[in-house]
């Protein structure tokens, strides 16, 4: 069990796929716009298991374990009904694990269906110890916490948990309660030093597992969770990009019918990924609308324009508004105003674009998986305001229109396998997130068409020495900052006075936390020589070595 464990504060990370768009989209959502995607919609023969969430940090990694043995889950709560389940025709249930102890007086328990419906059960530390609990077994506090590497024991050779396993593994253990007695009809089937009961089964194959098959610790975790999907639960594996493809295309169109539908393109990868699959689905009904802020990186809106208009033929109003934006830049220094004022402006001229195509039905929006959870999550809205990844204030209110969400249900492993299914080209499925506001959170001080220019060619200059090193996709994101620094240098024999460029290149697992990169001297000495030879008005460059927190990845 996860006990004394701080809860990972998640704050929803918008990035420029989502960004502009979702403020919008409250607004849209609250004036009666529907969740598209039921799980009424699913196909009935696909292979689905239910997690049932007793709050564990861990809930997330558990499905997209599943997902990875190309298994589809679902992450529910630990009190969703059987008649919302029903529709998913689960084969199995996972039981998280969590904080609480059996014995609390308010501690989440099974939801009685899991056990009435006779399917198959893998309870994973918490899980454990809650089906134990309930099917009349013993539960007690450990003589000692049990938390870090253990080795596993098994008592029988023959339990399909551990089939083409050695007998003994290391696996990786988190519970301070433990089980004293397995419940009737159970036998022990694994131990550990301090855990006489580590696993525990039945003929009807409802398993209880004390360690975490889920976390890297644990090296022989995924096979120990195949072989529950697979020889257990009877899964074959049918979850694939390919699949995902041809059902999306299907449910999209009997969604939309004859209906029009419009999508914001960002350049990011689930905004891309959302408006192909759907142009895939109805063609023409689609129209997407990309407006160019006059902050985006070199060369970008040319790669949008190219690929989605040229290549795919799709219908594509391509808004420059380059000069609108900049205009209510000017002079601007604070980082939330210009957040402000670039959400608000997108918002505009969004909806302008927008009445200009008569009757539209449906807009569609790049929401993954992850958005869908941790909006389900009470304690995910109490983190404080860093920053704001989008504004909700004095934007237009009249459009209200249903959402087309077809990605919400996948993870961005996921996301980025079906774009490359669709075509898509791998520069913009594996491209690094960009922000919302784009380089006007990356000029400290005010924005002028000057210093885009300066910061667009360092920035230039650090994408191509990253992809030269093919340091590219091991890096969450890569980038130059302009500063509003100055310093003196020496060019030949003449003094300069230029600006500092900053360099910041992270690795993270989702943007809460980040560690700077620890770039190779020769690509930082590469990226500082070009910069300061090729990038005018700049003589000096500087690495950022601040971590996350307690610096945060952008500089505003
Ligand atoms: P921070 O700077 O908060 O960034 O550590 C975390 C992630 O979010 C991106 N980011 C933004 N995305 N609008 C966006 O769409 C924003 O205002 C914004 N600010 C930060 C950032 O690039 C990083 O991936």
């Amino acid at each position: 069990m996860v006990r004394n464990v701080n809860k990972p504060t998640s704050r929803r990370v918008a990035t420029s796929d989502d960004l502009e768009v979702s403020a919008y989209l409250e607004i849209a959502k609250e004036k009666g716009g529907q969740e598209p995607y039921s799980q009424q919609d699913l196909p009935g023969d696909r292979e689905t298991v239910v997690i049932i969430d007793f709050g564990s940090q861990y809930s997330r990694l558990i499905a997209r374990r599943v997902r990875e043995s190309r298994v589809y889950c679902e992450i529910l709560p630990y009190d969703v009904p059987w008649e919302q389940v029903a529709p998913l025709k689960p084969r199995g249930v996972i039981l998280s694990g969590g904080p609480s102890s059996v014995y609390e007086p308010d501690a989440p328990l099974t939801p009685p269906w899991v056990f009435e419906k006779r399917m198959p059960v893998l309870g994973i530390c918490y899980g454990m110890q809650a089906m134990a609990h309930q099917l009349g077994g013993k539960v007690v506090p450990g003589t000692k916490r049990e938390y870090g590497h253990a080795v596993l024991h098994q008592n029988t050779a023959d339990a399909s948990l551990f089939r083409g396993l050695p007998p003994s593994i290391p696996v990786w253990m988190s519970h301070g309660d433990q089980i004293a007695e397995p419940p009737p009809g159970f036998k022990p089937l694994a131990y550990t030093d301090n855990s006489p009961i580590a696993v525990m089964g039945n003929d009807r194959g409802l398993i209880g597992i004390q360690f975490h098959p889920e976390v890297a610790h644990t090296p022989q975790g995924k096979a120990i969770l195949q072989n529950f999907l697979y020889d257990i639960c009877g899964c074959k594996g049918t979850w694939t990009a390919g699949n995902f493809v041809s059902e999306g295309i299907e449910r999209i169109r009997k969604q939309v019918g004859e209906g029009k539908v419009i999508c914001a393109l960002s350049g990011g990868v689930d905004s891309a990924v959302t408006a192909t699959l759907i142009h895939r689905a109805i063609g023409e009904q689609l129209t997407c609308i990309f407006v160019n802020n006059g902050l985006l990186r070199r060369e970008e809106p040319e790669r949008v324009l190219n690929t989605f208009q040229r290549n795919m033929k799709l219908n594509l109003s391509y808004v420059d508004a380059t000069e609108r934006f900049l205009g209510r830049l000017k002079g601007v220094t604070d980082p939330e105003e210009k957040r402000r004022i670039v959400g608000e402006e997108f918002i505009r001229l969004f909806e302008r674009e927008a009445t200009h195509l008569g009757k539209v039905d449906f807009l569609a929006q790049g929401t993954l998986y992850p958005d869908v959870i941790e909006s389900r999550a009470p304690e995910s809205k109490a983190s404080a305001k860093i920053k704001t990844h989008h504004n909700v204030g004095g934007l237009p209110k009249q459009m209200q229109l249903p959402l087309l969400e077809p990605l919400r249900y996948l993870f961005k492993d996921e996301v980025r396998e079906v774009g490359l299914t669709l075509g898509l080209p791998e520069e913009m499925v594996y491209r690094q997130p960009f922000p919302g506001p784009g380089l006007a959170i990356r000029i400290i001080g005010d924005v002028t068409p000057e210093k885009l220019e300066i910061l667009r060619g360092a920035d230039w200059v650090v994408m191509d020495e990253i992809k030269a090193a093919n340091l590219y996709r091991q890096l969450w994101q890569s980038f130059a900052v302009l500063t509003d620094t100055r310093a003196v240098g020496v060019m030949g024999d003449f003094r300069t006075y230029g600006y500092v460029i900053a360099i910041r290149a992270v690795t993270s697992e989702d943007a809460m936390t980040a560690d700077w990169a620890r770039l190779p001297y020769e690509v930082l000495a590469r990226i500082s020589n070009r910069i300061v030879n090729e990038v005018p008005n700049v003589n000096r460059v500087a690495y950022d070595i601040t971590s996350k927190p307690p610096g945060t990845i952008e500089w505003e």
